[in-house]
């Protein structure tokens, strides 16, 4: 597979440290406690159209941790696809970082292809239950620029019953590159805005 993908992540979570002198009560240290491990009991299966997906062991709550999404940081040219062997598992890191970046045409990306936790198993819904965060856990108020790269934290953004797979959505930056090299969402979704009937229908 070769494109290129842009998934916009523009929210952003600031959680407490040990440095900030909050009671062992305190609730803001979610992701930061989870060490990269998957919070939520869930399973690897087989879906019929998406490949592999990941599927709920348990009802989830609303608002309900799963983990961060893994993986080596690549720098890639978006543009210059045959620079890469395969994207499938590339999470954009987030668009503003890309600036700071040796060449202006390349951008950030965390890689769970080689290396990765079972969020690399989470498929694209046009209705999502997950929804993902940008998590900053060692944020130093005194010196700011000293802060880790944020994690990509993924939350339930609805009740989640037990069998459901879960997805995020993968926004429409992606779909608009993969639609116009003939590859169409597969999802469950009562609307799906990125199927190839969408897709006819819009070029009418
Ligand atoms: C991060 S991987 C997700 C795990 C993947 N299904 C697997 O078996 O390893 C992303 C890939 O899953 C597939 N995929 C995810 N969501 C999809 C969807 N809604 N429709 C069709 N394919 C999807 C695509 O092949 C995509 O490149
Ligand atoms: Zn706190
Ligand atoms: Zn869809």
């Amino acid at each position: 597979m070769k494109r290129s993908k842009i998934h916009d992540r523009n929210k952003l979570i600031i959680e407490c440290t040990q440095s900030c002198n909050c009671p062992n009560s305190c609730v803001n240290q979610v992701v930061g406690s989870c060490l990269g491990k998957i919070n939520i009991e869930c399973s690897v299966r087989k879906t019929e159209k998406m490949g592999y997906g990941l599927f709920a062991e348990r009802d989830i709550d609303e608002g309900e941790f799963l983990g961060c999404y893994l993986g080596e940081m690549v720098i890639h040219d978006p543009k210059n696809p045959g620079s890469y062997i395969d994207d499938a598992y590339y999470f954009e890191y987030f668009t503003e970082i890309n600036q700071y970046l040796p060449n202006p045409s390349t951008a950030l990306y965390v890689d769970a292809r080689k290396y990765g936790n079972a969020t690399r198993f989470l498929n694209h819904s046009c209705q999502p239950n997950l929804e993902g965060f940008h998590a900053i856990i060692n944020f130093d108020k005194d010196n700011p620029s000293d802060s880790q790269l944020p994690s990509i934290a993924f939350f339930a953004k609805k009740f989640i019953s037990k069998g459901s797979q879960l997805q995020y959505d993968y926004t429409s930056s992606y779909w608009n590159v993969m639609n116009s090299q003939g590859v169409f969402c597969n999802c469950d979704a009562k609307v799906c805005h990125y199927s190839y009937k969408k897709f006819k229908n819009n070029k009418k």
